[in-house]
């Protein structure tokens, strides 16, 4: 039975989509007055679902709102950030140690860091392959910032990590990588260590430059761990599941 941890909470994007979201004839209308548009919008389509999105273009424009779906204030982002901080605690609580090793994969600017250190007073390293965010990350104790090769190389990390934390990452993968990184990650994880995973899933299968996938392509993909999907939150409007579960 499905449980569901925030009924729907609407970030500043729920109003930019509306004000977006012109209605079908408009659209048309506008390819009528114009159609050498077409061409462009035909491409685009065709490239879709193979393209990935290009995360250094996308935060050189953006900067810490490119994790977030648009451009966001700061204070919208904090906002977003202690509602999803809300949600986290209610499997992190009781479940943390202080000292437990956190692998923050995909962390962004890592938004959620000081959650897991002055919380939980966790060892937590994000881990990011961007070089925007690289460049940006302080290294302060406690609290550490690797790149995704060095992650990948060093092998003093493997079995070590108690928890793999992700947020909304492998949405941007298609399958193949999105199995070559889990295969990675799991190396990382201790016996027995736990995951965290929040991904926002739909009924039918999405590819797109970020896919919307389903619950069963997810425990899937993630079958060497035993997890729950019990939770879930809706964010404007979209479903995010929660994936929680222990190494086998
Ligand atoms: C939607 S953002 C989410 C960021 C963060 N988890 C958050 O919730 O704020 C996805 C992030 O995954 C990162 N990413 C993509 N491929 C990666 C890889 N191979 N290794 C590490 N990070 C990666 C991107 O650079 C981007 O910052």
């Amino acid at each position: 039975m499905k449980k569901i941890l925030l009924e729907n909470f609407n970030t500043s994007l729920s109003a930019l989509k509306q004000k977006n979201e012109n209605p079908f004839h408009k659209k048309v209308l506008k390819y009528i007055r114009n159609p050498l548009k077409i061409f462009p919008r035909i491409m685009w389509e065709f490239k879709k679902h193979s393209k990935e999105i290009d995360w250094s273009e996308r935060s050189e424009i953006m900067g810490n709102s490119s994790v977030f779906g648009n451009q966001i204030s700061t204070s919208e982002q904090e906002k977003i950030t202690n509602i999803h901080e809300k949600i986290l605690s209610k499997f992190l609580d009781n479940n943390l140690n202080s000292g437990s090793k956190i692998l923050d994969f995909g962390c962004g600017y890592g938004r959620f860091s000081d959650f897991f250190v002055k919380k939980f007073d966790c060892d937590y390293t994000g881990v990011e392959d961007n070089e925007y965010f690289i460049k940006n990350f302080k290294n302060k104790e406690n609290k550490k910032f690797i790149s995704f090769e060095i992650l990948k190389k060093n092998t003093e990390l493997d079995n070590y990590f108690d928890l793999l934390f992700v947020f909304a990452v492998f949405g941007g993968f298609k399958k193949k990588k999105a199995l070559d990184i889990i295969q990675l990650l799991e190396k990382k994880i201790k016996p027995k260590g736990k995951i965290l995973i929040v991904e926002a899933i739909s009924e039918k299968e999405v590819e797109d430059e970020w896919s919307f996938r389903t619950e069963k392509y997810y425990t899937n993909l993630f079958k060497n761990f035993n997890v729950s999907t019990e939770y879930y939150f809706l964010e404007d409007k979209k479903f995010n599941q929660i994936f929680y579960g222990t190494k086998i």
